[in-house]
């Protein structure tokens, strides 16, 4: 792989940059399906503003759901080395910033990139950015070459990428023995492509009765789908669906074991939204959280 340009040490918020990381002259996807060939990082450019301002420094979904089971499962701890893939506008990345972590970042959308840097305070630490394609894997050990991470974390962001594979066994490859990698995608059994959410309201004898739910009628098959993440999103990005057996997989061929998993769904109190919210469905997670383990003395760990 040719460097064009070099990979900066720890930069302070301050002087935070993005980096473009060379891709590899064969690039993965070149072999796979026209279909599998679509450029998520281009569609993520192009509503990457409307996502910053929507979501800034984390909406609902993430203060809620998201950011406490991955806060829980990732356990970081000040001085830790952390990279944070598919970083997105950076919410997560200063999140460990302000713990005290050296955070490495990376997102494969140029303006999700600049966005990150431009809410990037000093008081959130030491965050280093670069673009890199997740899909890319020599590009995302590329971050890593000369160093280790104690922890990954990848946030609702595995669903975002043609192939997941090559990011597993990257982050495998960069993760100190016994390091976790923390990723966290919409839940396969319930939030899919094609989940319809029903509500019912039954006016009794004095009394009335509301019940929440949602129809899952496809789980099995992998497929893409063209969807909106924020209802009023000015034009759909592209959605990976994969089965839970699907998503371990690649986790498993990657030499990781699984030690931890959470479903979270929104806390009661937080009910009095639209009946299409998840919020009215504190029985259904749309979210799944994972915890991988790079486990110590595995053959892997001696390449
Ligand atoms: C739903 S957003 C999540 C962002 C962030 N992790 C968060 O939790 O706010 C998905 C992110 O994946 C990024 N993405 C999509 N395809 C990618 C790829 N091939 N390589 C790297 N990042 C990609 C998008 O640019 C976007 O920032």
């Amino acid at each position: 792989m040719k460097r064009s340009t070099t990979r900066s040490s720890d930069v302070h918020a301050r002087d935070v940059q993005a980096i473009d990381v060379p891709s590899t002259e064969v690039h993965p996807t070149d072999h796979r399906s026209t279909e599998a060939r679509i450029d998520t990082t281009r569609e993520w450019d192009r509503i990457a503003g409307h996502w910053d301002e929507q979501v800034g420094d984390g909406s609902d979904f993430q203060r809620l759901l998201v950011y406490p089971s991955t806060d829980r499962m990732l356990d970081a701890q000040a001085d830790w080395r952390v990279l944070d893939a598919c970083c997105g506008n950076g919410n997560y990345a200063r999140r460990l910033g302000r713990l005290g972590c050296r955070v490495t970042a990376f997102d494969g959308s140029h303006e999700m990139i600049e966005r990150a840097k431009a809410r990037t305070k000093p008081s959130d630490g030491v965050i280093e950015y670069h673009v890199a394609d997740a899909t890319d894997e020599a590009a995302v050990r590329w971050l890593g070459e000369g160093r280790s991470f104690d922890a990954v974390v990848c946030s609702m962001a595995l669903m975002d990428l043609v192939e997941i594979a090559p990011v597993f066994r990257a982050v495998r490859s960069m993760l100190r023995p016994a390091g976790a990698f923390v990723f966290s995608i919409g839940h396969p059994s319930f939030h899919t492509n094609e989940s319809v959410k029903w509500a019912t309201q039954v006016d009794g004898e004095g009394s009335a009765s509301q019940t929440f739910g949602c129809l899952v009628t496809r789980y099995l098959t992998d497929w893409p789908h063209a969807s909106r993440g924020l209802l009023d999103q000015p034009e759909p990005h592209t959605l990976f669906h994969r089965s839970l057996s699907t998503v371990l997989r690649s986790a498993f061929e990657a030499g990781f074991v699984v030690d931890g998993m959470e479903e979270p769904a929104f806390p009661p109190d937080t009910r009095l939204r639209s009946p299409f919210s998840w919020a009215r469905r504190p029985e259904i997670p749309p979210v799944m959280v994972v915890r991988c383990r790079a486990p110590m003395m595995c053959s892997a760990d001696r390449e």
